[in-house]
């Protein structure tokens, strides 16, 4: 029998057994968890015993996850429809050894451009701007913007502002208030052709022509393409080169970074390099029993593939990590929303899960209700910092605690109608009212999460958090037997809105056939002016 159908006769026995039944054993708590560095991952409020885990664990190594994991550390072409290595990992390879591409040892490109990205930072920190503006989108837009919202109290350098959407409202709103003459523009993008991020380029550039900046001096580039940003004018000298073997939401350790680092500094964003690199040490190192990115994945794959989870909540409880979910929204599903396997076929399983979330404790103000109470089962993954930064404010972080494993806590146990009835009871109602009431105020618990608890959140620990997500990621890739690496379904969107931006504009005859879409624009062509 295979792991999976062994995985789903165990589902099948164990899917109304109590999670906190499973406490009856001793040492749960402590063996359904992992230790990276000073992080600790908490699985034990889920439904896997250790037979589930064993299996999980035979499916990974089934799947070749060990020797695949070697593979992409060794620079092979695993992104094999784009025929692309997949290295970012040696973007954060601080003083590792060497890191060989077709005989060439990367790490000499990685180490100068850090260098120059550096001088460049510290001479922006140092000199008069106040603000800069990252204008990407993607990959090149939300590590970034994430990043630099969750370092807040790191922040020494001129504000940083995020720009992305083709959404004239975004720039405008960004740029108002903003002085053109001490603004620094970085133009973020790795082909540097999405439509996006050219289009806001350009105004940014108008703007700061008509208000009396010099865009040959306050502009800047990240990009693969040395030619394409020479073509839009941008100096050399300000240009960020990477390699195609850094995926775009895989970037944010390279220049696709640098606003994070003109707002940390650069030892403060060295931290965060070395952070992600422990945690790639730990990935390659641990058994896979003990490998935190393998447990988080082996969870997903069993909440999504074998429970049929749809879908994943992310809570951080860390309210400068409120950009998570969005970060992770690209990185989980643009990776692993796929429907081939790596042969062509049609993939047996489900593949990535919806991941959505927000911070706690707004969350539990707006749609915990459904996690608890709901028809549906949401998979949680909460995320704790043992201490806030906010030392005189100590108070605020205990509560903030105290709410997270409240959160986990209820979600395992519930309530049962027997509480239920006694508080309907207390609230003075009787008889048939009394058992409406009560059922109303019923919880069934038993609904799984996971923690990830740390003790800060400093530069150090964010590189390890993403970083565990990355690997978590590519873990679950590979057991799905998908490419995480492309993202051929953003394509044939572009495209199309290519073609319909002439019949939009007017200056082309319509040739939608589609009738919905012809009585859309006709209803926008008809109120436009
Ligand atoms: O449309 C998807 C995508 O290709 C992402 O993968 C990428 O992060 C984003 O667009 C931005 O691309 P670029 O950095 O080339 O502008």
């Amino acid at each position: 029998m295979s792991q999976w159908n062994t995985l789903n006769v165990q589902h099948e026995k164990i899917k109304d057994r109590a999670i906190s039944d499973l406490f009856e054993i001793p040492d749960r708590a402590h063996d359904f968890a992992a230790q990276a560095g000073d992080m600790y991952f908490d699985f034990s409020k889920t439904n896997i015993d250790g037979k589930t885990l064993k299996t999980l664990i035979a499916l990974a190594r089934d799947m070749d996850v060990e020797a695949r994991r070697d593979a992409m550390f060794a620079g092979a072409r695993i992104n094999e429809t784009e025929d692309r290595a997949v290295l970012h990992t040696a973007l954060r390879n601080m003083d590792g050894g060497p890191v060989m591409l077709d005989g060439v040892n990367v790490m000499d490109e990685v180490q100068a451009t850090l260098k120059s990205m550096r001088s460049f930072a510290e001479q922006v920190r140092n000199g008069t701007y106040t603000d800069i503006i990252n204008i990407g989108i993607g990959g090149s837009d939300l590590g970034p913007a994430m990043a630099v919202a969750a370092m807040a109290p790191y922040h020494d350098g001129p504000r940083c502002h995020f720009v992305s959407n083709i959404d004239g409202a975004d720039i405008a709103d960004k740029l108002r208030g903003l002085d053109a003459k001490t603004t620094l523009v970085i133009v973020a993008s790795k082909s540097f052709t999405t439509v996006e991020t050219m289009t806001n380029a350009r105004t940014a550039r108008a703007w700061m022509l008509d208000h009396g900046g010099d865009p040959k001096r306050q502009f800047a580039a990240l990009s693969t393409s040395a030619e394409k940003t020479a073509d839009f004018g941008i100096d050399p000298a300000h240009v960020f080169g990477f390699q195609d073997w850094v995926g775009g939401r895989y970037s944010v350790w390279g220049p696709i970074g640098l606003s994070l680092m003109i707002a940390i500094g650069p030892k403060a964003f060295d931290a965060f390099l070395r952070g992600a690199q422990a945690m790639d040490t730990h990935f390659r190192a641990a058994k896979l029993e003990e490998n935190m990115p393998v447990l988080l994945a082996l969870v997903g794959i069993w909440h999504n593939q074998i429970c049929g989870y749809a879908t994943r909540a992310v809570l951080p409880y860390d309210e400068r990590l409120n950009l998570l979910p969005s970060y992770l929204q690209q990185l989980e599903m643009e990776s692993n929303g796929k429907g081939v396997v790596r042969s062509g076929a049609d993939s047996p399983h489900h593949t990535g899960p919806v991941v959505w979330g927000a911070a706690g404790t707004n969350g539990q103000h707006a749609f915990y209700q459904l996690i608890h109470q709901g028809t549906r089962v949401i998979p949680c993954e909460f995320l704790l910092a043992a201490q806030g930064h906010e030392a005189e404010l100590a108070h605020h972080h205990q509560l903030l605690v105290a709410n997270c494993l409240a959160q986990s806590k209820a979600l395992m146990q519930g309530q049962n109608l027997e509480k239920a009835r006694a508080i309907a009871t207390g609230q003075g109602y009787t008889g048939d009212e009394l058992e409406r009431q009560a059922r109303h105020r019923v919880f069934p618990g038993n609904r799984p999460s996971t923690t990830l608890i740390y003790p800060l959140l400093d530069p150090f620990t964010l590189g390890q958090i993403i970083a565990l997500y990355e690997h978590r990621v590519f873990v679950e890739g590979v057991i799905l037997d998908i490419i995480s690496f492309d993202q051929w379904g953003v394509e044939l969107g572009k495209e199309l809105a290519t073609s319909l931006q002439p019949i939009v504009e007017g200056t082309q005859e319509s040739t939608v056939e589609d009738p919905s879409t012809a009585t859309l624009i006709n209803f926008i062509h008809r109120h436009r002016d």
